[in-house]
């Protein structure tokens, strides 16, 4: 495909009437329940009163909204308890509103004023949110704009979420992630109303998490060799390469990210990825795998140690099933993770754990004999329950992804189903909870445009794609589903700035997945939002990726043999303009209509 890009090029002109077709300032993601728009604005003025109930958890709901006024329009702000001719009141219900729930607001703007209503504070944090998606894209702003016209149109809206778990997944193992990037991905994640961060803080590449009664840990586990390339073919890091890339959290660090979550309604849902991606584990303490570390390679530096065809691992990441010591090791890592996280959920991994080494050792086959299990899946599903048993002993539920099914479902486990929706579905059946983040809606590692363009990894997922994710599928008791989550996997993911790249604007359509009612999803309606979001965040210095403009290209072989080349666009109304001649197209070139011969 690379061959025939170098001399075609292509150009995107935005047919005019779909960028702006919408009449509606309103441009809010997720789209809300019900929006009802009425004539006039409410401007806001030079002195601004909030009024606000004074409950601790009101405090960011506060912040926010002052961050915001006080940033961008350097207008003075009084917060008050109780002011009738507040400029924006929020208030909480007295009387239970059994429509919102307790996530769900009423939004009120009129031209004197701006009301937000909500059963609990966490609705008032998205009503907030929402009325700051109304005000101008300016108010986005990290500095004080002059001479602007701080208006909002008069709404009338009620929202609240279609699902519970609406999360986003951040690997911080691969690449190590300062805590004020996970604040920042939270302060970013929550404007979309999402309530849920799942940390993989563990894996072949690190150990992010400190565990008090296991040193090792991080002083081994959560260091390797800078490296950089296409993540699995690394070059082997020399014996004398310093390992000095990487880090982990403290367990004050960790404290600090869960009370930061927590006051903007997030919860953490901790991962410690096992039996298999144990790797770093195994650097600092060889005897947790079968072979005993006898090819350890230390921490996995981005080199290739699994063979992705056949499912054999190169070297053994995985804990031992047959060595009690795993248990023990597994007992005191969940004791302090468990004390850690308030949230009742801790996820244990069980992920693509290749067995090749559990083959091999004489451990795995006397604990089969004695356990009457029949093959490599039982092994697991042996671990799993005896792990779920751990984690229940500490007063959590069990939650893994969706391999935990082979070999027998621990009795209470709680599955993510990411190997497509099928896992979840029949956990579901199985009457197990399940949240749902396949591969082919939610994974944010992905590209999301063509691979000539794209920075590489194996797969695509475009925008268009995340916007189907449906996490209820059809014949499945909504009473299992708890909701749906993206995940960032970063083995390709160096920092923020490239974190941001893939999250957005993927995570907007995923937001509306997961909070927004089905029959309230429009494609195309979603684009021109999502136009207007990355204006906000241009203003808002977040990176996005702007693929949705990108051509799609789809090469065959024409009747007579030679390469044809399909050209499509993901947003409907682009025109696509066209060239063989080694220059850059503009609207002037030649129309894209038809499937294209590329010359010989
Ligand atoms: C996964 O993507 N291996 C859960």
């Amino acid at each position: 495909m690379k061959n025939f890009l170098g001399f075609l090029c292509l150009c995107f002109i935005s047919d005019l009437s779909f960028a702006q077709d919408s009449t509606s300032q309103i441009a809010i993601i997720p789209e809300p329940v019900k929006i009802i728009e009425n004539p006039g604005h409410f401007l806001l003025p030079q002195n601004i009163i909030i009024e606000a109930p004074s409950q601790p958890e009101m405090k960011q709901v506060i912040n926010f909204l002052n961050d915001r006024f006080s940033t961008a329009t350097g207008f003075s702000i009084v917060v008050k308890n109780s002011d009738p001719s507040a400029t924006v009141q929020l208030i909480l219900n007295k009387k239970e509103d059994n429509v919102i729930g307790k996530e769900g607001y009423n939004l009120l703007v009129t031209p004197t004023n701006i009301i937000i209503k909500a059963n609990e504070p966490a609705g008032l944090f998205y009503g907030v949110q929402t009325l700051v998606q109304l005000f101008p894209k300016e108010i986005e702003s990290k500095v004080v704009v002059q001479n602007m016209k701080w208006e909002v149109p008069c709404v009338d809206i009620t929202d609240y979420p279609r699902f519970g778990w609406r999360g986003l997944m951040f690997d911080v193992a691969r690449h190590f992630f300062t805590k004020e990037d996970v604040e920042k991905y939270i302060d970013q994640m929550v404007r979309y109303k999402y309530n849920l961060l799942h940390l993989h803080l563990t894996d072949d590449e690190g150990w992010r998490i400190e565990i008090k009664s296991l040193p090792r840990l991080t002083e081994v586990g959560a260091w390797n060799v800078k490296k950089v390339g296409y993540f699995g073919t690394f070059a082997v890091p020399k014996p004398d390469e310093p390992r000095n890339y990487g880090g982990f959290y403290t367990q004050d660090d960790i404290k600090e990210i869960v009370q930061y979550a927590k006051e903007r309604f997030v919860n953490i849902l901790p991962e410690i990825d096992v039996p298999g991606h144990s790797l770093a584990a195994i650097a600092a303490y060889p005897d947790l795998s079968c072979s005993g570390g006898i090819k350890n390679i230390g921490v996995a530096s981005g080199e290739e140690i699994k063979d992705w065809d056949t499912h054999t691992a190169l070297y053994d990441d995985n804990l031992c099933p047959a060595n009690e010591n795993v248990y023990t090791f597994l007992d005191k890592v969940i004791t302090e993770v468990a004390q850690l996280f308030p949230f009742e959920y801790i996820h244990m991994g069980g992920d693509e754990t290749f067995k090749t080494f559990w083959e091999k050792s004489d451990a795995v086959k006397a604990l089969m004999k004695k356990q009457g299990l029949k093959n490599m899946e039982e092994v697991q599903s042996y671990f799993e329950k005896r792990v779920e048993k751990i984690v229940e002993s500490k007063g959590k539920r069990f939650m893994g992804w969706d391999e935990i099914l082979e070999g027998g479902l621990a009795p209470n486990a709680v599955v993510m189903s990411w190997q497509g929706m099928e896992g979840g579905i029949k956990a579901a059946k199985m009457k197990h909870d399940v949240v749902m983040s396949p591969t082919t809606f939610a994974y944010l590692d992905y590209m999301q445009g063509d691979s000539a363009i794209e920075p590489r990894i194996y797969a695509t997922l475009r925008l268009k794609k995340t916007y189907e994710f449906e996490p209820l599928p059809e014949g499945v008791d909504p009473k299992f589903i708890k909701g749906g989550q993206a995940n960032l996997w970063t083995e390709q993911v160096y920092n923020m700035r490239h974190a941001e790249y893939m999250t957005w604007p993927r995570a907007f359509a995923i937001s509306e997945d997961v909070w927004s009612q089905k029959e309230n999803k429009n494609w195309n309606n979603f684009v021109t939002r999502v136009e207007k979001h990355f204006a906000r965040y241009d203003v808002a210095q977040i990176k996005y990726a702007p693929s949705i403009y990108d051509p799609i290209i789809d090469a065959s072989e024409s009747p007579d043999k030679k390469l044809m080349v399909e050209l499509s666009t993901e947003i409907d109304g682009l025109d696509i303009y066209y060239t063989f001649d080694n220059s850059f197209p503009d609207n002037f070139y030649p129309k894209y209509s038809a499937p294209l011969v590329v010359p010989d």
